[in-house]
């Protein structure tokens, strides 16, 4: 179905990098049900099972009009993946704070090396529009306002995505490349990366298993259930005119604390969590409210899931993914 205040409902042909990751492959998904011809790029970096990526882009897989490249955006020749796409959305990305403390090597070759080289193809195959995914992290400690808000990420993860911001704005400054750039805020819901809070949180209550705590659980998110997420994305795409050369947040309309989602789950499934408390962890966000007071009046982009039903949602596939294995 067409978003609401689509300008141009012509069918692209669209490039969806980390077509393979949770966000990525839902997006696909969407794409496909729109009736666009999509092109999807993974390496299916090892950071989760690539068994995991495979399940998420099996719908897709199945789809005439899918095609699939497994191309590395570091070192692969990606004129092939992006000849004769109108759209490119960049989702791929080595996302997570606490595995870029201990390894910036990977996160900046892919972040940064892979940005810079598929903003390049772009140019090359002019491209009529890039759809740029960032993060909540540029931000740093507190996400809470609006776009030009200062940026001060406290994450190596934060500041290689702020980089690839930088490389965006570059190339739409110098080379012209149309360039719209999204921030979003924590996304959840099925097919949740498997080191996210609420993946392992639901996972810890489902097996009877210990939940490590970090910090008093007071921190909160904004959290965006992925379809919301997903139809900002489309809206993007669908309103070239009015996103180009913009930097939008996407967030679900409502702010929660861990605390509030532990109990929020305990009651969902009728279990007790069996925590264990740390300290807070570093590059740990305080807290992210997003302001889509942009988004909503440029793209007319409202998040439309409430918390509990997202996460109904998100239990329902962790439980089904649970029984198959
Ligand atoms: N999940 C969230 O809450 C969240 C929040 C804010 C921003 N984001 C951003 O959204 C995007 C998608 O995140 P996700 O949670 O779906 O992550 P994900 O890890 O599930 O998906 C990313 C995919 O990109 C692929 N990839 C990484 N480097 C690559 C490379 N060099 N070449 C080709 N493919 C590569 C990975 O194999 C993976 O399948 C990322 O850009 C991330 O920074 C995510």
């Amino acid at each position: 179905m067409a978003p609401e205040g689509n300008t141009e409902l012509a069918m692209s042909r669209c490039l969806v990098t980390g077509a393979a990751g949770f966000i990525g492959s839902h997006l696909c998904d969407a794409l496909l049900d729109q009736g666009h011809d999509v092109v999807g790029l993974d390496a299916f970096i090892p950071y989760y099972p690539r068994a995991v990526k495979e399940a998420n882009l099996a719908g897709a897989r199945r789809h005439p009009r899918f095609t699939f490249h497994e191309l590395d955006l570091r070192t692969a020749d990606l004129a092939g993946a992006v000849s004769g796409c109108e759209v490119v959305f960049h989702e791929a990305a080595m996302p997570g704070l606490m595995r870029s403390w201990s390894d910036l090597d990977l996160y900046a070759s892919c972040n940064l090396v892979g940005t810079q080289r598929l903003l390049e193809a772009a140019r090359q195959a002019r491209v009529a529009h890039v759809i740029h995914v960032s993060t909540s992290s540029v931000y740093g400690r507190e996400a809470t306002g609006p776009e030009d808000s200062a940026l001060q990420p406290c994450s190596p993860y934060g500041i290689t995505k702020l980089g690839a911001e930088h490389l965006c704005r570059t190339y739409a400054g110098h080379f012209g490349v149309p360039v719209t750039i999204l921030r979003y805020f924590s996304v959840y819901g099925p097919r949740q990366r498997p080191d996210m809070a609420y993946h392992i949180l639901i996972r810890c209550l489902l097996r009877n298993e210990p939940f490590t705590l970090y910090g008093a659980g007071d921190q909160t998110r904004s959290n965006t259930y992925a379809a919301d997420c997903v139809q900002a994305t489309l809206l993007a795409m669908a309103q070239r005119e009015r996103a180009l050369g913009g930097t939008f947040n996407v967030g679900g309309g409502q702010v929660v604390s861990l605390n509030e989602v532990i109990a929020l789950l305990e009651e969902l499934t009728g279990r007790r969590l069996d925590i264990r408390r740390k300290p807070a962890r570093p590059g740990d966000q305080k807290h992210t409210a997003a302001d889509i007071t942009r988004i909503a009046s440029v793209l007319s982009y409202q998040p439309s899931t409430p918390v509990r039903e997202g996460l109904q949602a998100q239990l329902a596939w962790e439980r089904q993914i649970l029984s198959a294995t």
